[in-house]
């Protein structure tokens, strides 16, 4: 149920992420954005219906986020988000990738994936570089969470 996306998918992608970024609670990303990002995302696809998508951008040798989760709101509460993320922290493990962060306003469903809240500032500065160009760059209400993958 869970697979990669394609290039027919970027509408979806898009609808999914921008019903939610319209509400404040993410990041809008344009059609050109995902385009350039698409091998990054995974989707959620049930009876042939994509209901959900999810992000694994790599940031550094020791660090990737993961970006532009949303489940449709017929959806939600089914275990999907959970395994969304789930399919991200094991592409990471499989990269051998140490840490995984996301900035989130949904602190409770992360730390549900094992995700701690951490200081902002102990991120790297090169994790700021989509704030450019947030509506809420300057009065940012997101939190910081990292997972830490073990290597078995
Ligand atoms: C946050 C979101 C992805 C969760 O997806 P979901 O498919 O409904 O979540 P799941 O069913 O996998 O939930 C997994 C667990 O987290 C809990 N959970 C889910 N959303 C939660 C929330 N908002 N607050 C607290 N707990 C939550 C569930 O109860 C479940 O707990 P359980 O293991 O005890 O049963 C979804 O609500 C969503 O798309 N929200 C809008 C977009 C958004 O905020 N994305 C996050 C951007 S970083």
């Amino acid at each position: 149920m869970i697979r990669t996306a394609r290039l027919d998918d970027v509408p979806v992608i898009r609808e999914l992420i921008n019903h939610y970024a319209e509400q404040g609670k993410m990041l809008f990303r344009s059609q050109s954005d995902i385009y350039e990002s698409l091998r990054d995302f995974k989707l959620y696809e049930l009876d042939g219906v994509v209901v959900g998508c999810c992000g694994l951008r790599i940031i550094w040798a020791d660090l990737a986020e993961i970006i532009s989760l949303s489940v449709n709101e017929n959806y939600q509460g089914r275990g999907i988000g959970r395994a969304l993320v789930q399919a991200c922290l094991e592409e990471a493990r499989q990269l051998h990738l140490p840490r995984v962060f996301t900035l989130t306003l949904e602190r409770a469903f992360f730390e549900k994936s094992g995700f701690s809240v951490v200081p902002m500032k102990t991120l790297p500065l090169k994790v700021w570089s989509d704030c450019v160009r947030c509506p809420k760059q300057d009065c940012c209400d997101e939190i910081a969470m990292i997972k830490e993958i073990s290597a078995d």
